[in-house]
């Protein structure tokens, strides 16, 4: 394993990476833990014949400390502080139907905030039923990546949530005025955009409402037996899913999936060590450099147990196949079904705690005389 690690390197394309100096410092850590961890679980194999050796749990901390974090409270974005206010007036935007064509579809629709974040489907069906080309990713977390989309085309959750609403196969409305339309014909919404931008003298503006949506997402942090573990706690872990965790290290899935949300913190060819089918041209479509073809953001594995199905097109719908696809075409190793089951049994301890209150279902603002009618056309 270490071997492919290395084989890696030399191909260049972890110095390829760009020129942040942390996350460079983290992943040159992280291929350093990766290594220093193969060596040892083979050293331990030869000794024990395959079984696995006990681990430390202090020691397993701290080298798990080097390339994830426990998750914070809150993404924090200084260009959109967070208010009581403006969070309430996101959450119910957020779940509002009517700011779309045919008035059925919401941000709820397709992000399920009681499933994990995603609509469990491999693409989303949006306005009339149509669906677009690639795999809802949760908003649980979300705020922590490094961009937005598969692709990172949008800089982060205040820039996204601009997207869905004007997109034709999802929300479908055909303006931003559109939108500041049905908003000023609901009554209740004038004085939930004055509280939650109070500094401004016309607050019902399209900006204000993805202001509003992002700071809302912004504390959609899901905690878990991870965090607990990360955090100093022993027993968060079972002592499978410790051994999980040693395996998802040794094996190199550090390398790209690390951070707090393991995962969303840089951009990886899919297929990187062997090539991997795909008609989506990933980042190549943002940037315009050949270079970035079926180049995608690694996707966070938090919740990943309830978050099927995978990939970019939703078209692997088993957790263990996804693993075994990554083993193979990431890293250039066959995994074991014993050590898939493993890296399977960590990865459902990143299944966090949804708040439910925070996420409950608001009461939305009746529609006035003038809010339009569905138009499903
Ligand atoms: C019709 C289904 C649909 C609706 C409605 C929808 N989304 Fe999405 N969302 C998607 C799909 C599909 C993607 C991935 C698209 C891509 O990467 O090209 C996505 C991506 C995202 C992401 C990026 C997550 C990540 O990991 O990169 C966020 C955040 C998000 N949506 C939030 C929202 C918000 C907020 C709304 C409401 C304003 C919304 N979505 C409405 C389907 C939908
Ligand atoms: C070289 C970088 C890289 C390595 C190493 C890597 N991954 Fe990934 N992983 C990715 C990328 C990129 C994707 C997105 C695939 C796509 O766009 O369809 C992904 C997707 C996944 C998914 C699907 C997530 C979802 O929500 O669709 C899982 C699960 C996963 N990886 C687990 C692993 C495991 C386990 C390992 C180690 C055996 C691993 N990965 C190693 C880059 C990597």
């Amino acid at each position: 394993m270490a071997t492919s690690i290395e084989q890696s390197v030399k191909k260049g394309w972890i110095s390829g990476l760009g020129s942040n100096g942390r996350r460079m410092a983290r992943i040159v850590c992280a291929a350093v833990v990766a290594i220093f961890f193969s060596t040892w679980t083979a050293d331990a194999r030869a000794e024990a014949a395959g079984a696995k050796m006990p681990s430390d749990s202090a020691s397993l901390r701290e080298s798990a400390r080097t390339v994830f974090d426990a998750l914070p409270a809150e993404a924090v974005n200084p260009a959109n502080p967070s208010s009581p206010a403006k969070i309430e007036l996101g959450r119910i935007l957020y779940y509002d139907p009517r700011f779309s064509k045919n008035q059925e579809i919401s941000c709820n629709t397709c992000h399920l905030l009681d499933r994990f974040g995603v609509d469990g489907l491999p693409t989303s069906k949006g306005h009339r039923d149509e669906r677009g080309k690639r795999n809802a990713p949760s908003v649980y977390n979300a705020a922590l990546h490094i961009a937005q989309f598969w692709d990172g085309r949008a800089a982060d959750v205040e820039a996204q949530a601009k997207g869905p609403v004007l997109n034709p196969i999802e929300m479908a409305m055909p303006s931003e005025a559109a939108v500041l339309g049905v908003i000023r014909s609901i009554p209740g919404y004038a004085p939930l955009f004055a509280a939650a931008f109070p500094q401004e003298s016309e607050p019902l503006t399209y900006d204000n409402m993805a202001k509003a949506i992002g700071a809302f997402e912004r504390k959609l942090m899901t905690p878990g037996p991870f965090d607990a573990f990360l955090r100093g706690d022993d027993a968060a872990l079972s002592a499978a899913q410790r051994a999980g965790l040693e395996q998802f290290m040794s094996s190199g899935c550090i390398i790209c999936h690390q951070g707090p949300a393991v995962g969303g913190a840089m951009y990886q060819k899919l297929g990187l060590i062997k090539p991997y089918p795909t008609d989506d041209p990933g980042r190549e479509a943002v940037t315009g450099n050949a270079a970035d073809r079926q180049v995608f953001k690694v996707p966070s594995l938090r919740n990943v147990a309830h978050t099927g199905p995978y990939f970019h097109d939703g078209s692997i719908a088993q957790l263990d196949d996804a693993i075994r696809i990554m083993g193979e075409h990431q890293l250039g190793v066959a995994l074991s079904a014993a050590q898939i089951a493993s890296i399977r049994t960590f990865l459902e301890a990143l299944t966090g705690r949804v708040d439910e209150t925070f996420v409950a279902r608001p009461a939305l603002p009746p529609s006035g005389p003038t809010t339009p009618r569905p138009d499903p056309s």
